[in-house]
């Protein structure tokens, strides 16, 4: 049986999707103690754990599942790749090397990642991932998806990646299903203090104004002093919503305001927007809960990864390489117990590897 090890699981969109999708997921680890009790509060049975990923070591996540054979290790890494100001270049930051040197250490049967699209620009993140893979002997597919093709109600841009032994594909996604902003939040009221996370941020005088004098349904502000272009704006009802960030409860900092009501989106309403049930309830204060809602993947794309790995587990179609790919290289031998490999020298140097981005191509070895 596959086991799910979700790192940096955040409030368990990816966990709680992988599981919809039929696989059995055993823990989620994260440093956030909120992330971890809205992910206990949400997935009974899954052991939601409070931990530095940058100072765990193979044994500790072993320890959740039967085999490093049966591990899917399932993965987010943060990615504040760059600053959204000024497109410049941020320091990639601890984590991404904690996971690096994890998956080197674990080897699991399956590797499962998420991250933004760009993140292939940066050859120390996803030039290191996937050198990474090769060296271990993986197959790989990767794809940038739309959350729309999932029935999710927005714009969403990913990528995400599949890793396995034996040749694996991400398939084409399922055809656009667009959803719209009305069908996942037109039922909920202005206010109801009765609805879980139905919260809202109280708005200035200036953005009270503004707002009351943005058009209904996907409005923009006609302030002169407004400095960015999609801020201050109002959804609209007949359309997927644009991304929902972690700063998704903030008129001025996307077009994060309701289509009708003058004010932003709730905690709720975003939660929608990602694909959340209404049972599915964040636990925090509201910029702690928009930031859970913001970073998680929409379950029903995780869903859908989950249907990947299980085809090409119980050997269906998706396992059929692209011709000339299917080439394969076992992987090299697991490290002796205790010897982090990646914790050395060998991590340096794949760390510091400024190795060609291999995106657009969907099959690699
Ligand atoms: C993009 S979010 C993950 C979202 C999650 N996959 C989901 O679908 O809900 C990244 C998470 O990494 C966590 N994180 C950041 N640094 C960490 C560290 N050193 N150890 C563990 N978790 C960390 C953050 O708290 C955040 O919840």
């Amino acid at each position: 049986m596959l086991e799910v090890v979700d790192l940096f699981c955040g409030a368990g969109g990816l966990s709680w999707g992988l599981q919809m999708g039929g696989l059995s997921v055993q823990a989620g680890i994260d440093l956030s103690p909120a992330c971890i009790a809205t992910y206990r509060r949400n997935l009974p049975g899954v052991e939601g754990v409070v931990g530095d990923l940058c100072s765990l070591k193979r044994q500790d996540i072993l320890k959740f599942v039967t085999s490093p054979d049966n591990l899917v290790l399932a993965g987010c890494p943060p990615c504040r790749l760059f600053s959204q100001l000024h497109r410049r270049r941020k320091p990639l930051g601890e984590e991404f090397g904690a996971y690096l040197r994890l998956l080197w250490s674990l080897r699991p049967r399956y590797v499962v990642f998420e991250n933004v699209p760009r993140i292939v620009d940066r050859g120390d993140a996803w030039g290191a991932l996937t050198a990474r893979l090769k060296r271990l002997g993986y197959f790989f597919s990767s794809e940038v998806v739309t959350a729309d093709h999932f029935g999710v109600p927005q714009r969403r841009r990913r990528l995400v990646l599949v890793a396995a032994r034996t040749p694996i594909t991400i398939p084409d996604p399922p055809e656009a299903n667009p959803r719209t902003v009305r069908d996942a939040i037109g039922h909920l009221p202005e206010r109801d203090e009765a609805i879980p996370n139905h919260i809202t941020m109280n708005l200035s005088s200036a953005n009270q104004a503004r707002m009351r004098l943005t058009a209904r349904d996907g409005g923009r502000s006609k302030s002169p002093r407004v400095p960015f272009d999609d801020s201050y704006g109002r959804m609209e009802w007949d359309r997927p919503a644009p991304t929902i960030t972690t700063r998704c409860v903030s008129f001025s900092n996307g077009r994060f305001g309701h289509p009708e009501y003058n004010r932003a989106i709730t905690v709720r309403e975003a939660a929608a927007l990602q694909s959340f049930p209404e049972n599915f309830i964040f636990e925090g204060g509201i910029k702690e809960t928009a930031r859970q809602v913001g970073n998680a993947v929409p379950p029903p794309l995780a869903k859908w990864l989950a249907q990947i790995i299980l085809t090409h587990f119980h050997g269906g179609t998706e396992t059929k390489q692209k011709p000339g790919r299917s080439e394969y290289r076992p992987a090299i031998p697991i490290a002796p117990p205790g010897f982090d490999v990646a914790g050395g020298e060998e991590g340096k140097r794949i760390l510091s590897m400024q190795s060609p981005c291999a995106f657009g191509d969907k099959s690699h070895k």
